[in-house]
């Protein structure tokens, strides 16, 4: 990684996570460095399970980012600073079908040492490794309004990964 960023441990993030998910969003990205996509992504949260520091990540399945994080051991998720709004509103309207989000200007890939794909312009990155995944089930719904959400039944599956690595940028970028 590059010298900018520095390893913080998951208790050291000082932004608030609610902010960070629910209103920042946040860039899930899973694949190699040759074949990898992203979204942005508002639902998700972080905490503590089987003793490890974990983040969740749902992900419906019609999305292009789901074959990546179905098919790789790791995904990130990378936070932003207000300045790069434009990326996160182009990462969740557009699909990786259609456009090569590799190929995005104003956003840079950079390669984690277990080569994993998050951005140089991220302030924060959780880096994860998947414990766990399920599908939301509606047969399971406790309320009735959630169901509202998924007209189409394309029920997230959601990601538990064990937050390996937290990543915070130390000085802007040069
Ligand atoms: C603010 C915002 C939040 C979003 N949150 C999620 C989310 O949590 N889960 C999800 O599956 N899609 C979410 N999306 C939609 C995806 O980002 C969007 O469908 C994207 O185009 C998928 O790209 P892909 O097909 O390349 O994976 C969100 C979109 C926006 C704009």
């Amino acid at each position: 990684m590059e010298n900018s960023f520095k390893i913080i441990k998951p208790e050291q993030i000082q932004d608030n996570l609610f902010k960070l998910i629910g209103s920042d969003w946040m860039l899930v990205s899973a694949g190699k460095p040759e074949h990898y996509n992203m979204m942005t992504a508002s639902w998700g949260f972080a905490g503590v399970l089987w003793r490890k520091p974990v983040a969740v990540a749902f992900i419906r399945p019609n999305r292009y980012t789901y074959e990546f994080a179905e098919n790789n051991p790791y995904y990130t998720l990378s936070f932003f600073d207000e300045d790069q709004r434009d990326i996160l509103n182009l990462c969740g309207t557009i699909s990786g079908r259609d456009v090569n989000k590799m190929g995005i200007e104003g956003i840079t890939p950079l390669i984690t040492p277990l080569g994993n794909v998050c951005f140089r312009e991220a302030k924060l990155v959780l880096e994860c490794r998947k414990l766990y995944f399920d599908d939301i089930k509606p047969e399971l719904f406790q309320a009735f309004e959630l169901e509202k959400i998924y007209p189409k039944k394309d029920y997230h599956r959601f990601y538990i990964g064990e937050i390996v690595n937290v990543w915070q940028k130390e000085r802007p970028l040069p």
